[in-house]
């Protein structure tokens, strides 16, 4: 009897140690398994006599009974432990300030573009859009720079596989390809008017968008945003473009004490052509000129390439960055500031 309460007390003991269901299977199988402790004594009943195998094997059996109650008593501890430890990792603590949704907005660039196609919109130029896998003939060939012009190496261009002489074959160097695109449908569009020696309406559009070139420092990203703009009539000049050009600028950047110049320069779709300098009268920027823009009076050809006669129309165009007008709009000395992606400086413009 004392072997037997003492086995029963070496199970009680061995399953409380158990600290995992793993543990007390283990445990388990030392006293109930195929050669554990209460079955090797049921085994022993064997060679005994008939009346002391009945008593033997009752109090046997009894002690079985004891082992089986502590072990299920203990799994359901175990189990119960677990639930514990889980409801407690897991608990909330509802006195915690949520989690709030961050209100996303806008980047910097895409402020800059919705202000320009709305500065533009309201002195009656549309918005166009064209394809950033740009085909040569767009790009180049219809600009009046043809395949073998020396013009074509100031766009460090990216070319990409295939491409015929029709077929997309580089990433845009700039937004002037649209020119010819928008201009091609609007000519159709009125083609009657124009054959009938009537006036068409002008082209007036602004093209923003993003172009590609291998450059990369504080100044030039691989890619950047332009916005083109173009303005073809029968009675276009110069003197338009300085007046429309420093009317935009102005309200970019909203003073009225900034100036403009024309410098000469050259562009093979524009003749003559000039870049436009401003200079801000006041702030941190004063006296000082800032290249923002190339620009110039549509080239004959590239007129022709538009559909159009340019003995009857004539026009100009620009191109200015986006980007940079973006950085001195806001004092921001690092274009790379603007694609690195980091929320500390982009939430500064919401
Ligand atoms: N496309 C020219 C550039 O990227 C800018 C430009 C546009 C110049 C229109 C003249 C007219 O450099």
């Amino acid at each position: 009897m004392n072997e037997l309460n003492a086995i029963v007390d070496g199970a009680r003991a061995a399953f409380g140690q158990a600290s995992t269901p793993a543990d007390l299977e283990n445990a388990k199988a030392v006293y109930l398994g195929k050669s554990g402790r209460i079955t090797e004594l049921m085994k022993g009943l064997a060679a005994l006599a008939v009346d002391e195998k009945k008593s033997r094997g009752a109090a046997i059996n009894q002690a079985k009974q004891a082992i089986e109650a502590a072990l299920v008593a203990r799994r359901e501890g175990l189990a119960e432990a677990e639930l514990l430890a889980q409801l407690h990792a897991e608990s909330l603590d509802v006195s915690l300030p949520g989690r709030r949704r961050v209100a996303g907005g806008l980047h910097p660039v895409s402020l800059s573009s919705e202000r320009i196609e709305a500065i533009f919109g309201s002195m009656g130029f549309e918005v166009a859009q064209g394809p950033e896998i740009e085909a040569d003939w767009f790009n180049f060939t219809a600009l009046n720079t043809p395949e073998d012009h020396p013009a074509r190496s100031m766009h460090d261009t990216f070319y990409v596989e295939g491409g015929t002489a029709n077929a997309p074959n580089l990433l845009r160097t700039h937004t002037s390809p649209v020119q010819i695109r928008h201009a091609v449908q609007h000519v159709k569009k009125y083609r009657h008017l124009i054959d009938a020696g009537q006036a068409m309406p002008e082209i007036r559009v602004v093209v923003p968008g993003r172009c590609y070139r291998v450059d990369s420092d504080a100044t030039h990203s691989p890619m950047f945003h332009q916005v083109e703009g173009l303005w073809v009539g029968e009675n276009i000049s110069f003197k338009d473009l300085k007046v429309i050009y420093l009317d935009f600028i102005q309200s970019f950047f909203e003073t009225k004490d900034l100036d403009i110049r024309f410098r000469p320069s050259f562009f093979p779709f524009t003749e003559p052509s000039a870049e436009i300098d401003i200079m801000f009268g006041a702030g941190p920027l004063k006296g000082r000129w800032l290249e923002v823009s190339g620009s110039g009076q549509v080239h004959p050809n590239v007129v022709r390439n538009m559909g159009l006669d340019p003995e009857r129309y004539i026009g100009f165009a620009f191109g200015s960055g986006i980007d940079r007008l973006t950085m001195l709009r806001y004092g921001v000395d690092d274009l790379r500031l603007f694609f690195d992606g980091d929320l500390r400086f982009l939430s500064q413009f919401q």
